[in-house]
């Protein structure tokens, strides 16, 4: 069985990245092992506070995002980082070619009721003379990542990585504290019959997409002439996971339940990641309008449509939109 180290010795050139995941890994193997104790460890249930999102964030949300962060900072590789738990970009060394971006812990209302959740990652290069400290530094569009990954905090402990060159995915055993590799140039299925999408939210969907998910409902009885089957986990990781093993769709389109969020997730830290694996894996990743990863970024925390998962799918979602 390859280690994740000796996998990344032999598979990317880049010395400093895989400093830089080796380092991530360190503080993801210690989120692992927090999420597993759970209470045991006092780390479940609210922190009492608000993030920039004005979302309420998790004990886990604040503790996975100090441990990510310190990492980083040590890091004498990394110039900067933006997390969805930090209101302004974060400053490392200033010698730093990398900038990563991260969700610490994603699906984080899973964390109290045992689901799964994860950690996502996005790493970009800097330029010598960009300030770390200014978010314009960070705004570049999806397609100049260098890197990409998940965590997934589940049964197993997972790493599922790109660095441009295919999708692969890692278990941790815990025994030992290493990742080995699993599973390589992992492939979507082209096609699929299970959609994953949050239902409740349907009436406040462009009209489009409405007219495509009553569709998938008719099932072979509609145009789509397919029996579909529905998931959702409220964990993204753990949703596109599925898909990275089986295929499918995963869904979290605009809404006008606040008319000026373009939807639910964030471009930079889990849009952009999970596009780049998803095309990675012969996937595509769309807003329903255009790649996720050509759209330019205004802001570290921007929203953006998400549409992601088998090719034909996808395009069928698109096709939608074209009326
Ligand atoms: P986060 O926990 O990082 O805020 O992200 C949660 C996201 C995503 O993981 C998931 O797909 C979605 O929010 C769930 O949304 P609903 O609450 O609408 O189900
Ligand atoms: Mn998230
Ligand atoms: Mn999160």
């Amino acid at each position: 069985m390859l280690r994740l180290r000796n996998f990344l010795d032999q598979h990317c050139e880049n010395k400093g990245l895989i400093q830089v995941i080796d380092g991530l890994m360190v503080a993801c193997k210690d989120i692992a092992y927090k999420v597993q104790l759970g209470s045991l460890a006092g780390v479940l249930g609210s922190a009492e506070k608000e993030n920039v999102q004005g979302e309420n964030q998790k004990k886990l949300d604040v503790i996975a995002n100090d441990l990510i962060k310190s990492a980083l900072r040590g890091m004498p590789q990394v110039k900067g980082l933006a997390s969805e738990e930090e209101a302004d970009p974060v400053a490392c060394n200033p010698n730093g070619e990398f900038l990563v971006l991260f969700d610490p812990l994603d699906g984080s209302s899973n964390i109290d009721v045992n689901v799964t959740v994860g950690t996502i990652f996005s790493v970009l290069q800097s330029n010598p003379e960009d300030d770390a400290t200014h978010e314009a530094t960070y705004l570049q569009i999806g397609r100049e990542q260098i890197a990409a990954g998940y965590v997934l905090y589940g049964p197993s402990t997972l790493l599922v990585l790109s660095t441009g060159k295919g999708v692969y995915s890692f278990t941790l055993d815990p025994r030992v504290g290493e990742f080995y590799l699993q599973r390589e140039k992992i492939r979507i299925p082209t096609t699929t019959k299970e959609f994953a999408i949050n239902m409740s939210n349907q009436r406040f969907w462009l009209p489009q997409m409405q007219e495509y998910v009553g569709d998938l409902l008719r099932g072979e009885d509609g145009p789509l002439g397919k029996r579909y089957n529905m998931r959702w986990i409220a964990s993204m990781v753990a949703e596109i996971h599925r898909i990275l093993t089986r295929g499918g769709i995963f869904l979290y389109p605009y809404d006008s339940r606040e008319p000026n969020k373009p939807g639910k997730l964030r471009l930079m830290y889990e849009g952009n990641p999970m596009s780049m694996l998803i095309e990675q894996a012969g996937g595509k990743a769309s807003t329903a309008f255009e790649d996720i990863m050509t759209v330019e970024p205004t802001s570290i925390h921007q929203r953006v449509s998400v549409v992601m998962g088998s090719a034909d799918e996808v395009e069928s979602v698109v096709n939608y939109h074209r009326s």
